[in-house]
Order: structure tokens, then C-alpha cells, then sequence
């Protein structure tokens, strides 16, 4: 008798079947909204290179929190851009800052329905645009560094954030932030660690969107070296040994195999960033009609799932959440 024939497409026929033996799963429950919030203009400004993304004002952030929270969407995180800079990035840990303003503003109107995530770093308030304080001789001072992060830590709790996100990539500094946080009374609010974010040029649109490009070099004696996994390990493990409650990988897409790693090697949740250029890639060719935008979305999202990652930080958590609902 000859052996049974081996026929996988049995398990694709219908639409049922399918999502019967589905291994992966893209959820609303998955996704996190960027957003970025600027001092002092008076109507949201779209940004040229991320079509549908905004700086917002106070109020437009308020009406696009209440929307994502209707959603369903469980978390937003907040970059702001603020009126002046200057070599420390002052506005960073001003108790009337715009981040600070902005999660005041999201917690009297969403309460505890979303989690209120604000990214911990320098470059969006630095006249320099670099991620931390400078030496006299224009290098990025790591320790000195520190205190800012662990001030701004503070500031963005004092206002109400749940989670504290640092992506400076400064060693130490999830260490120095847990101690900050504990040391004021913030022992419940959390920290979502970049911890391995690479010195990536998908970060371009972003750079439009919060002004924030270095003014000179580049940031690759802080970020890490894309042709480097083991290195994701270990900065990975230091943060978790730091005290990160959750631990991200950025980009995503072209680092699906360092999601898989950390995934495979860390039982925190993992968190993956599908940047900006991801985006605007994705959107420039769906706006030329060359992809199928809407389908080429959800294949990236879920791809970073079965990669292994918790949850996603993506712009296009609103219209996921849209389509998904
Ligand atoms: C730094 C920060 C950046 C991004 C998130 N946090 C910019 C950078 O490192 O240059 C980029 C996110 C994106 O491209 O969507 N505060």
C-alpha cells in the first residue's frame, strides 16, 4: 500500500481553515500609537514625509487619543517638540514642558484606558540635536548624560506617564532611570528599554517630523552597528539586568532575525519599533499605486509578531485599529 501522500494545502482551502491553524495573530491589542506633540502652534502641521502623521497641538493629540482610546489601541507614546532649544535640552524635564503638558493633558481625558508611554531622550531639545549632553571637545558626554535622563525620568512621572522609554542608547541609563524613578516615589511606573537600537537611516522621516537632525556626524558612537546581533544580547541583557520591565528592538523589518533573538533568549515583553522610513516607504509606494498599501501594512505587522515581538510601536496603529475593529 502506497504511503499516504503529504498535502499541506489541505490546511489552506477555505478562509475557516486558515484562521483555525493560524500561528500568529495581529490584534489592536498589539499596537502602539507614536505621536508627536509641538509647543506652540495653534493647528496640527502635517509632516510632508510621513503622509497622515502630525505634530499635534495640545487639543489634537487630546481629540487623537479619545479616537485611538475608542479604538481600543492600549498605548500611545509621545515625543514633543518644544518652542526653544538649547546645548541640554532644557525643555525636556520643565514641569510645563510639552511632554509634560501633553501627558497632563491625555490623563484627564483617556484616565487609565491607555497607557501613557513618553519617550526619555535629548535630541528632540538640544540646540546639537544629539541624544545627550556634549563635551567641550563635541563628543556625547555618557555619564553626564545620565542625569538629564534621570531628571526628565522624573518630570515625564511626576506627570502622569506609566511608561518611561529611553532611547538614547547611553550605557547605564536604564539603571540610572529605575534608581530616579524609585528614589521619587515612581516605583510603579514602568520602563521600556530601547535596548537595541540600531544606528539606522530609517530614521529620517522621523527627524522631519520631531526637528530633531544631529547639526554635525552622525549618532553611531552611541547607536548600534546594524551588521551586529550578538551585540543586541548583550545590551539587551544589561538592561534587563538594569531593571527594564520590557525591552524593544528598532527598526523592525530589517531586524526581524534580532527580534527572534531577543525573543528566544529574554522572557520580558518584547517591544519592536516599525519606524519611520518603514512608513514612508510603505507609503510612497501604496501613494504611486505600486503596492497595495492596506496589504502590505498588515504583512508587516504581523511579520514583526512571528518574528516574536509583543507588541508593536507603529504609525499605523490608527488605521490597523480602523481596519482590525
Ligand atoms: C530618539 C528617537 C528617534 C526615534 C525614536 N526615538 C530618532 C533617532 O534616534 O534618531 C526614531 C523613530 C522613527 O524613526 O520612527 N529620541
Amino acid at each position: 500500500m502506497p504511503f499516504p501522500e503529504v498535502r499541506p494545502r489541505r490546511l489552506r482551502r477555505t478562509p475557516a481553515l486558515r484562521r483555525l491553524v493560524a500561528e500568529t495573530t495581529l490584534a489592536v491589542d498589539d499596537l502602539v500609537a507614536p505621536l508627536f506633540v509641538k509647543q506652540g502652534i495653534t493647528e496640527p502641521e502635517p509632516v510632508t514625509s510621513m503622509p497622515g502623521v502630525f505634530q499635534h497641538t495640545l487639543e489634537s493629540v487630546r481629540k487623537e487619543v479619545r479616537a485611538l482610546s475608542d479604538l481600543g489601541v492600549p498605548a500611545v507614546i509621545l515625543f514633543g517638540i518644544p518652542l526653544a532649544k538649547d546645548a541640554v535640552g532644557s525643555g525636556a524635564d520643565a514641569p510645563d514642558g510639552i511632554v509634560a503638558e501633553a501627558l497632563r493633558t491625555l490623563r484627564d481625558e483617556v484616565g487609565d484606558s491607555v497607557v501613557l508611554m513618553a519617550d526619555t531622550c535629548l535630541d528632540e531639545f538640544t540646540d546639537h540635536g544629539h541624544c545627550g549632553v556634549l563635551t567641550a571637545g563635541g563628543e556625547v558626554d555618557n555619564d553626564a548624560t545620565l542625569d538629564r535622563y534621570a531628571s526628565i525620568a522624573i518630570a515625564q512621572a511626576d506627570a502622569g506617564a506609566d511608561v518611561i522609554a529611553p532611547s538614547g542608547m547611553m550605557d547605564g541609563q536604564v539603571a540610572a532611570i529605575r534608581i530616579a524613578l524609585d528614589q521619587s516615589g515612581h516605583q510603579d511606573a514602568l520602563v521600556l528599554a530601547y535596548a537595541a537600537k540600531y544606528a539606522s537611516a530609517l530614521y529620517g522621516p522621523f527627524r522631519e517630523a520631531a526637528e530633531c537632525p544631529p547639526a554635525f556626524g552622525d549618532r553611531r558612537s552611541y547607536q548600534m552597528d546594524p551588521r551586529n546581533t550578538r551585540e543586541a544580547l548583550t545590551e539587551t541583557a544589561l538592561d534587563v539586568d538594569e531593571g527594564a520591565d520590557m525591552v524593544m528592538v528598532k527598526p523592525a523589518l530589517a531586524y526581524l532575525d534580532v527580534i527572534a533573538a531577543v525573543r528566544g533568549s529574554f522572557d520580558v515583553p518584547v517591544a519592536a519599533y516599525h519606524v519611520s522610513g518603514e512608513y514612508a516607504m510603505l507609503k510612497a509606494a501604496a501613494e504611486r499605486g505600486w503596492i497595495d498599501g492596506t496589504a502590505v501594512a498588515l504583512e508587516h505587522l504581523v511579520s514583526i509578531k512571528r518574528a516574536g515581538a509583543d507588541f508593536i510601536l507603529t504609525y499605523l496603529a490608527r488605521e490597523v485599529a480602523e481596519l482590525l475593529g
